[in-house]
């Protein structure tokens, strides 16, 4: 664990000086329940630019955006989840 911690803090520093870093998970919190978006398991399956263009950079996510082009229209294409419980979990 602590060679692990070690080993991803020199590559944090490593690459940090010229790109933005994504964090591996991020959580959207609302009425419905919690989102849980696992960027780093979506960047192992595919490539950056299957959602980013140009540079990877910051992506609005918002219910519109989210139930459409940013989330849902790709499971929908691509066989991932597309049920209201899938994404959000109370
Ligand atoms: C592919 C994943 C996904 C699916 C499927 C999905 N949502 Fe969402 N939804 C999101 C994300 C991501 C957000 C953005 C959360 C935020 O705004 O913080 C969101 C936002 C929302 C919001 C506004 C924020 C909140 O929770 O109050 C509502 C309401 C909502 N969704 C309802 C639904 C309903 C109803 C369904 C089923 C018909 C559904 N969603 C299906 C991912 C999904
Ligand atoms: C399945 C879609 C998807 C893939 C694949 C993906 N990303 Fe992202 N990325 C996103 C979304 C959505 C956000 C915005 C998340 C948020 O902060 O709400 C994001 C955010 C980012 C950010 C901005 C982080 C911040 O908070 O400023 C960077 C940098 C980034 N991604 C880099 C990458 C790189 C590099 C790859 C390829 C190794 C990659 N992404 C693959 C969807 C994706
Ligand atoms: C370019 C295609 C693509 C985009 C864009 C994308 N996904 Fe996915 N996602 C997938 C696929 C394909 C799977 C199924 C992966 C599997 O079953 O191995 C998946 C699986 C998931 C899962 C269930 C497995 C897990 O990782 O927890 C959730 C939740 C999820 N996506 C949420 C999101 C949210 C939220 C967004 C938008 C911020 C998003 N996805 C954007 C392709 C995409």
């Amino acid at each position: 664990m602590k060679k692990l911690f070690v080993v991803l803090m020199l590559l944090t520093f490593a690459t940090s000086a010229t790109l933005a870093i994504a964090a591996d998970s991020v959580t959207y919190d609302g009425k419905q329940g919690k989102v849980t978006f696992n960027h780093k398991g979506h960047s192992d399956k595919m490539k950056c630019d299957a959602c980013h263009q140009g540079t990877p950079a910051k992506i609005a996510v918002t219910k519109d955006s989210a139930h459409g082009a940013v989330c849902k229209d790709c499971h929908k294409a691509k066989g991932g989840p597309t049920k209201c419980g899938d994404c959000h979990k109370k």
